[in-house]
């Protein structure tokens, strides 16, 4: 049975369960709706009619509940008796063993009946956080994209969405105190390209942001799939695109454009400004509220602090706080923003970089750097709950030839915690930034097949014959019309010359060489 993440445990039972014709399902009143969902499933694939009954005795699929199953977790029973039993605690399990069953039915393919081995399948995810992260600001992918994201990351049972929704090239959230951040901040005026060995800024406007009713359609559409939405705002660097409307609240109010070229801008948020935390909290209100997650990322990472150290208001705060560094001054602006956001019963995640000995405990930490886990590692150890989100393996802009497929497969997010710290791991988060991803087809090339290596990374039981169950998704990607890299397997190894070709100014290079031997 090729299905992807491998389940937990499967054991084939001999016989085979099939479906020729219209039939019953039974169900508990909390699964009805997956019920039905997969009733539409059967019936587009086979034209077979299910239809939800009260009599067990007339079901031929049968969906239970039982609260001893874990969160997430399934029970599948094709039996000897010709019945189909699903059973579940809750309905992220039972959203998964439909999924389970789809891929053991083949339901994405037209067909005359369903049919499948008989076989017992008990499973649950080793990490509750399975995320993806996706950049929006460096290129604006809508609605429609991010709905596609989210149908296949719920069927590589990945539930967290992680949308990087301000930076220096783009504010793509619409915030009503603040309209410019709308009208200035979501356009920039041209985009640094690096193709065929040159750079240069094509002058181009590039634009996009989420209307408020857009966020609630991408929240509902992700719920349904079972996937959770979190927010990140960027704090205190990457906040250039919003400094150039409102250039008040950085160090020194000078004039700013949204950038165009990629890298670590040195204009940041002043510290030192009562107005700035403001400006953030009245933000972090209107989107904290459009968000259900009990998680909000605040970022933090890459912050140069070159401009507090020139700004008097900067270093006047670091006195009265008496505090000896900036590195403590953003911590302190930090848990400013941390505690507002707690009132409203949020949990907020930092990048590793932008946490301090001093951080607040409660802070998630998501590691991405330095190459190794090590700082990831030690914060777990200390009692701080962790995203693994390591550079080299989790980094998906980066071509295959950089980051082989096997690199975020064979990852083991918890690997080198200590036994009574192993709950501090959360999971891990796959992260695609967008500088060089400027079109879908990009993007699903470089997301396609690692989305599945992650899955079965983040789900934890590494099955046999990987290569083989990905050749049945990419049917489904062929299907749906998505570029996905064919040649990705666990056996390639880093190709040093696209490597550099890619450094040097050649972003497209991996996908344009693909494209061109098939
Ligand atoms: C990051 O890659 N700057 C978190
Ligand atoms: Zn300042």
């Amino acid at each position: 049975m090729k299905i992807i993440p491998q389940p937990q445990k499967l054991v084939k039972i001999s016989g085979n369960f099939t479906l020729d014709c219209d039939c019953f399902v039974f169900c508990d009143a909390k699964f009805s709706s997956l019920a039905k969902r997969l009733a539409a499933m059967i019936y587009d694939s086979c034209n077979i009619t299910v239809t939800l009954t009260d009599e067990i005795d007339q079901a031929k699929i049968i969906f239970n509940s039982d609260d001893s199953i874990p969160r997430e977790g399934y029970h599948i029973m094709l039996s000897q008796s010709g019945h189909a039993t699903v059973t579940a605690s809750d309905v992220s399990g039972c959203y998964y063993a439909v999924e389970t069953l789809r891929q053991m039915f083949n339901l994405d393919a037209e067909q005359q009946l369903v049919a499948c081995a008989n076989c017992y399948v008990e499973d649950a995810p080793k990490f509750a956080y399975r995320g993806l992260h996706v950049d929006v600001c460096r290129h604006f992918f809508g609605v429609d994209v991010i709905k596609q994201i989210i149908d296949l990351m719920s069927q590589d049972k990945l539930n967290k969405l992680h949308l990087h929704l301000t930076d220096d090239q783009g504010f793509r959230i619409e915030i009503d105190k603040y309209p410019l951040l709308k009208e200035i901040s979501a356009v920039r005026k041209g985009t640094e390209i690096s193709v065929g060995g040159k750079t240069y800024v094509d002058e181009q406007p590039h634009g996009g942001y989420y209307t408020k009713d857009d966020i609630r359609e991408i929240v509902r559409y992700a719920a349904e799939h079972n996937v959770e939405v979190i927010p990140e705002v960027d704090v205190p660097g990457h906040m250039v695109a919003a400094l150039a409307a409102y250039p008040e609240y950085s160090c020194n109010g000078t004039p700013l454009e949204v950038r165009k070229t990629w890298g670590i801008s040195k204009d940041i948020l002043c510290a030192g400004n009562d107005a700035t935390y403001g400006f953030i909290c009245d933000i972090l209100d209107e989107v904290s509220e459009l968000f259900p997650s009990e998680y909000f990322h605040l970022g933090g990472d890459e912050v140069p602090k070159d401009r507090w150290c020139n700004c008097k208001a900067c270093r006047e705060r670091l006195s009265e706080l008496q505090l000896s560094n900036f590195e403590q001054l953003q911590t302190y602006m930090v848990e400013v923003f941390r505690k507002h956001l707690e009132s409203k019963g949020k949990t907020v995640i930092c990048w590793n970089d932008g946490i301090t000995a001093d951080s607040d405990k409660k802070i998630v930490c998501q590691v991405w750097k330095p190459f190794t886990t090590k700082s990831g590692i030690k914060e777990a150890n200390n009692g701080r709950k962790i995203i693994m989100s390591p550079f080299l393996r989790a980094y998906f802009d980066y071509p295959y030839a950089m980051t082989p497929l096997k690199r975020t497969y064979n990852f083991r997010p918890n690997k080198g915690v200590k036994k009574s710290c192993l709950n501090n791991v959360l999971g891990v988060e796959g992260c695609v930034w967008t500088e060089h991803i400027a079109d879908t087809d990009k993007l699903f090339f470089n997301l396609l097949p690692r989305l599945d290596a992650l899955s079965e990374c983040a789900w934890g039981y590494r099955g046999a014959k990987f290569g083989k169950r990905l050749k049945k998704r990419y049917e489904l990607y062929d299907k749906a019309g998505l570029t996905y890299n064919g040649d990705a397997t666990l056996s390639r190894c880093r190709n040093v010359s696209i490597i550099r070709k890619f450094f040097k100014k050649d972003a497209n290079i991996e996908l344009n060489e693909y494209k061109n031997k098939k």
